[in-house]
């Protein structure tokens, strides 16, 4: 069996790299060709020019892409040379896009299914992500024997889309988790409590301790916004999580308000930091810390 691999950006590129070493990546594509040339130069795996290329070549395709139009314009490439083939999207968008998508594939004779990730490129790296499966259960064996050559869980969610709403479960806390907790330090700093303590308390003593308090409290309290996961990301996960709750009627007010405050730093230009940036709007401007 041939895999490749579409995207290799912040997430892509590591993933990419633990399957190469495992000996389960064969083919790779990037729009932009000079991180696939590099790619390729580092862990021997050919390189395609075209996804149609990639995919003709390969039996799975798996895609690490940014957003709903990323990945409607690859599989719309993919589509005339899809029959036999089986896309393993990664990425994390919209679960009606993706079950829509889905749908076109299966018409081309092909098989897509959803597989977002929960945990952040240091997690790849370490290979401590878990992934979330959504579409036709019998190929879910397939997907896992692939996937777990960068995971430490692979976990399957149901039909087309269910790897994503459930990945959307984790994004809306974690959205909303962390303006918190920006808004929870900068409360304790500002009363007097020193850094070191309010750091103490939401990572070892709190009983809402976890460990998002222990990656992102430092960089809070530091400053040093270097990209984990980028904000404009969570910006869009939480948009996913508006248009979805509207599409069956549910109030989701602390995702909703978390949004405007990743908006904001977004518009501020803080679009491509890491996400805990949004505790930045907490910080009075003269304090130091
Ligand atoms: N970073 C994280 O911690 C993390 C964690 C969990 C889930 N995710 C999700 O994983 C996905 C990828 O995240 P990332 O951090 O790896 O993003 P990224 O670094 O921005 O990489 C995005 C990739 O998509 C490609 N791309 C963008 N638009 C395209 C288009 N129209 N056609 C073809 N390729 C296109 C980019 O190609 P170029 O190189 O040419 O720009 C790049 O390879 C996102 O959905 C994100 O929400 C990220």
């Amino acid at each position: 069996m041939r895999v490749g691999l579409i995207g290799l950006g912040v997430m892509g590129y590591r993933i990419g790299a633990n399957l190469a070493r495992a000996g389960k990546l064969q083919l790779v594509y990037n729009r932009t060709r000079e991180k696939a040339d590099r790619f390729s130069a580092e862990h021997g795996v050919e390189v395609a020019s075209t996804v149609g290329e990639l995919v003709e070549g390969t039996d799975v395709v798996l895609t690490m892409l940014s957003d709903d139009s990323a990945v409607s314009s690859v599989i719309r490439e993919a589509l005339p040379v899809i029959k036999g083939k089986v896309i393993i999207d990664m990425s994390t968008i919209s679960p009606t896009t993706s079950i829509g998508l889905a749908d076109q594939v299966r018409r081309g004779g092909g098989n897509m299914m959803d597989a977002p990730v929960i945990g952040t490129s240091i997690h790849v790296e370490q290979k401590k992500i878990a992934v979330l499966v959504g579409g036709p259960r019998e190929l879910f064996e397939t997907a896992k024997d692939i996937i777990g050559a960068t995971a430490a869980a692979v976990e399957y969610m149901g039909g087309n889309g269910m790897g994503l709403y459930a990945k959307l479960v984790n994004n809306l806390l974690l959205g909303a988790y962390v303006a918190a907790m920006g808004e929870a330090y900068w409360f304790g700093v500002r009363s007097g409590v020193k850094p070191e303590d309010v750091e103490k308390v939401l990572r070892q003593l709190s009983s809402a301790r976890s460990p998002t308090a222990d990656l992102k409290v430092p960089k809070i309290r530091s400053g040093d916004y270097s990209t984990q996961f980028a904000l404009r990301h969570m910006r869009k996960d939480l948009e996913i999580v508006q248009r979805e709750t509207q599409n069956i009627g549910m109030p989701a007010p602390m995702s909703s308000l978390a949004l405007q405050l990743y908006r904001l730093v977004e518009q501020g230009g803080g679009g491509d930091l890491d996400f805990a940036a949004v505790a930045e709007l907490f910080k009075p401007r003269s304090n130091t810390s």
